[in-house]
This record gives structure tokens, C-alpha cells and sequence, in this order.
């Protein structure tokens, strides 16, 4: 059995400018390894005082008692901006209440129930595009993740011509300008002008072109009656309970910028992890493959989608998807402010303060997890790690800022495995990834694993 690969970490000290120069190239490589055991770390840097909470109750403070004392971070902001505008992601107070009101309806039980049509249609296609020999896990996940979204949002496969060129400009996008990459988390003072490079630019004014002629195109179908009752429908015609208004053409943009890039950026790191820890433990593969068995009337008998509880039946499948958001939480560290001078531990924070909560450390936190590093799915079934996990399981973040897909996430990373594994069998090729902190976690070298189809009925 494989140990799950692990970024270098740095030494305990190291100088300040060697610091830096890590911290831009990758922030999981930039941490020393007693953060897995650490309750607290601080880092005084020359012009931003900045922590770490790694214990369970000042985690719980930040994100579920006081969150409005802990801001959104206006750094990380400014990288995204650009591209997200005003959205959900982005927002803090008055307007992100407003957002959320408005978009968590779209999200609930019932409509989740409805998305999951367009859920196996692309999980087929994922299916359909795969051929045997070497894949690269992140481009074929992040192409199966991006035409889910465009099918539960806008009922267009990624082929539609639009679709299409929306997935491509992000790929542009990040190419021109990485986005989470630690301009955001990097202290520089709040007085240096931030560049965003002229292609950047281009690219971002690119997506969001397209982005509004989806928008305005079904906000037409909308007043004529025409439109698909799909996500996007359902949001933009949602009114606000406490205003009655809906959102307008451009503050929808916003919103579907941020469902495109939370939505596929995410689930695609979380499904090629997911893949290449099932190829470097083929029990397990092979035990979730027998599961997916499941899934074998509606796979041999055409068209037709099982239905949402058909993922009852797949509770292995599940157990391996959590446990890979646990080992390579896509998002790897939440970032936000202290608002007003508060003390963690004894130790003063001052207003500014940068407070970091990290899904990484605590998905592998050595006081709370047995075998922290260890890929161990069956764990999910012991009783015992109902309260580890209350304790550190944050992929989705918790309190009222948790992500609002979560729900889809799941849904859609466990029926994309299970459709994967019934019909190709995955092993490792190459070199082992390396996982660094893009704009979620992927592999600084890549993902690639050797696809062979498995016969009919295996
Ligand atoms: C495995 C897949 C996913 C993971 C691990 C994930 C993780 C997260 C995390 C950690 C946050 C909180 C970030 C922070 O507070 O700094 C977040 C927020 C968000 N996510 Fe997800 N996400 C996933 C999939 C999705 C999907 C499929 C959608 C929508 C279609 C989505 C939409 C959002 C939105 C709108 C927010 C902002 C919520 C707010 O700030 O109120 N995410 N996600």
C-alpha cells in the first residue's frame, strides 16, 4: 500500500526572504510539518501579522460562533476580483446575506434531486471520452467537472459552442494570471498598486463576455416563458424574502462566474486525487468497482438516469470521496481577518491580523486523526470518527459561509467514480503527483494513470 504523497515541508526556521521566496512558488511547501501537530502557529512578517488556528475550538470561533467578527479577507479579494466581481464568494455583511438568500434555495434537497439527470449524463460522456492507455487525471476531471456545471446550470453540455469557450478562457485565465496564487496571501502592504497582467485582463473581460450573453440569453427565455428549469432559472428567478428583488443581469454574472470556477475547479482536484489514491490502492478500487455494480441497469440499459437514492447504494464510494477531501482538501486554507483586537491562546491579535483556518492540517491533524496520512476509507464507517470529524473535517468549511454546493459535490464526485470505476480499471504511470497549492491542490507534476477498460459485467 502507497502512502499518499505529501508536500516537502519547510525547515522549523528559516530566513525571512527564503520564506517569502516560498511562499510565492507553492503555500503548502512554504508550512513546517509540526503544523500537523501544532495548536497555533503565528508568523510575524514585516508588514502583516498573520495565524494559524489549528485547534478545534478557535476554528469553531472563526467560522461558526463570531464569523462576523472574522471577515473574508480583502487580499484574497483582489486576486479574484477580476474575474468574480461582487459575488458570494467575494462578499462579507449585508450583500453576502442578500446573495446567499438567494441562491441557497437552488441548492436544497429537492432541486439536488432534479440536477441529477445532468449529473450522469456527464458522468456517461466523462465515460464516453475515456480510451485505454496513459490519462491525465486533472485535465479529463477538470473537463468531466466543467460539464457538469454547464448542464445543471444552463442545460448545455461542455460542447455547446459557448460552454466550450468559457471552459477554455478560464484555462487561459489561470494560465495568464494564477488565481489563488499567494499574491493573495503574500503581505504586501496595502498601499503598493497590485498588477494584473494586461492578459489577465483580456481574459477575464473575455469570460465575462461570455458569461452575460448566457445571462441576458435566459433571462430572455425567462420573460418568455421558455426557459429549462435548471440551476439558473431557479436562481434568477428567486426573489429575495426580506426585498422581494431578484438579482439583475450583471450581479447574476458574478454569481455564475463563481459557480463555474467553485464548482469545477474544486471537484475536479477532489476526483483526480480520488483516482490516483484508488490506483495506488487497488483493493479498495477493486471493492468500489463490485459496489458500482449497482449502477448496472441503468448503464447497460440506455438512456435513462437511476435516481438520487441510487446513492445509497454506493456508501464505499462515498467513504473513499470523503476520505480523499480529508487527505487533499481542494481548497486548502480559508483565509480572513480579525476585525477587532481579540486573543488566541493568550496571545494578542491585533485588527488587520490575517487568521488562517486550513482544511489540510486539520484533515490531517495528528492530535485529532489516527494514521493521519494514511488513505484509510473504512475509517468512515467506525462510530468513532462521527467526532474527529466534527472536530477536523472542514473541505467544505463549516458555519454560515460553509459551500454551498456541498451537497452537489458530493452527489456528483461519488456517481462520477462509481460510473469510472465500473467500466476501467486505474493504475498509476510515472512519477508519484506532488501536490502544491494552485488554486486548489493539484499536482505540480501532474497526474497521469494507465486506463484499461474492464470487460462487461467486471
Ligand atoms: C469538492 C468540491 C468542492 C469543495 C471542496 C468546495 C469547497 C469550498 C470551500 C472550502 C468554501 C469556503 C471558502 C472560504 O470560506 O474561504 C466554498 C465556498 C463556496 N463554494 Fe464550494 N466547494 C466545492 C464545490 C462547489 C460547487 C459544486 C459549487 C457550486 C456549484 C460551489 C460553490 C461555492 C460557493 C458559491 C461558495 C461561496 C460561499 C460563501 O462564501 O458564502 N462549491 N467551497
Amino acid at each position: 500500500m502507497t502512502r499518499p504523497p505529501m508536500p516537502d515541508h519547510r525547515p522549523d526556521r528559516v530566513p525571512l526572504w527564503r520564506h517569502l521566496a516560498m511562499f510565492r512558488r507553492d503555500i503548502l511547501s512554504t508550512q513546517p510539518a509540526k503544523l500537523y501537530r501544532a495548536r497555533m502557529a503565528e508568523f510575524r512578517l514585516p508588514f502583516l501579522r498573520s495565524f494559524m488556528v489549528n485547534e478545534p475550538d478557535l476554528v469553531r470561533l472563526v467560522l461558526q460562533e463570531r464569523p462576523q467578527d472574522f471577515p473574508k479577507s480583502a487580499r484574497v479579494a483582489e486576486g479574484l476580483r477580476l474575474l468574480l466581481g461582487n459575488s458570494v464568494f467575494l462578499t462579507n455583511g449585508a450583500t453576502w446575506a442578500r446573495q446567499r438568500r438567494m441562491i441557497d434555495p437552488a441548492f436544497e434537497g429537492g432541486r439536488l434531486r432534479q440536477t441529477f439527470p445532468a449529473m450522469w449524463d456527464a458522468a456517461l460522456s466523462t465515460a464516453a471520452r475515456l480510451s485505454p492507455g496513459p490519462l491525465d487525471a486533472e485535465a479529463a476531471m477538470s473537463h468531466a467537472a466543467a460539464d457538469v456545471i454547464f448542464r445543471t446550470l444552463f442545460s448545455v453540455p461542455i460542447e455547446d459552442a459557448t460552454a466550450a469557450r468559457v471552459y477554455h478562457g478560464f484555462r487561459a485565465h489561470q494560465a495568464a494570471q494564477p488565481l489563488m496564487n499567494l499574491g493573495a496571501l503574500l503581505p504586501l502592504p496595502r498601499w503598493m498598486p497590485r498588477f494584473h497582467t494586461r492578459r489577465a485582463r483580456a481574459t477575464a473581460r473575455h469570460i465575462r463576455a461570455l458569461i452575460t450573453e448566457m445571462t441576458a440569453a435566459r433571462a430572455q427565455a425567462i420573460a418568455e416563458g421558455t426557459a429549462p428549469d435548471d440551476l439558473a432559472t431557479k436562481i434568477m428567478t428567486t426573489t429575495d424574502p426580506e426585498t422581494g428583488a431578484r438579482f439583475d443581469t450583471a450581479e447574476m454574472v458574478d454569481q455564475v462566474a463563481i459557480f463555474f470556477l467553485a464548482g469545477h475547479e474544486t471537484s475536479a482536484s477532489a476526483l483526480a486525487w480520488a483516482l490516483y489514491l484508488l490506483a495506488t490502492h487497488p483493493q479498495v478500487q477493486e471493492d468500489l468497482a463490485a459496489e458500482a455494480a449497482a449502477l448496472d441497469p441503468w448503464l447497460q440499459g440506455g438512456t435513462a438516469a437511476p435516481g438520487f437514492s441510487i446513492l445509497s447504494k454506493l456508501p464505499r464510494t462515498r467513504d473513499a470521496f470523503r476520505e480523499t477531501l480529508r487527505l487533499y482538501p481542494p481548497v486548502p486554507m480559508l483565509v480572513r481577518e480579525a476585525s477587532r483586537p481579540e486573543a488566541f491562546r493568550g496571545r494578542p491579535v491585533p485588527p488587520g491580523a490575517q487568521v488562517i483556518v486550513s482544511p489540510w492540517h486539520m484533515g490531517r491533524n495528528e492530535r485529532i486523526w489516527p494514521d493521519p496520512h494514511d488513505f484509510r476509507p473504512t475509517r468512515w464507517a467506525d462510530p468513532a470518527t462521527r467526532a474527529q470529524a466534527r472536530d477536523g473535517y472542514l473541505p467544505f468549511s463549516a458555519g454560515p459561509r460553509v459551500c454551498t454546493g456541498a451537497g452537489f459535490a458530493m452527489a456528483e464526485g461519488v456517481l462520477i467514480l462509481a460510473v469510472l470505476l465500473r467500466r476501467f480499471r486505474f493504475a498509476p504511470h510515472g512519477p508519484a503527483p506532488v501536490p502544491v497549492a494552485h488554486l486548489t491542490v493539484r499536482s505540480g507534476t501532474g497526474i497521469t494513470l494507465e486506463v484499461t477498460p474492464r470487460g462487461s459485467g467486471q
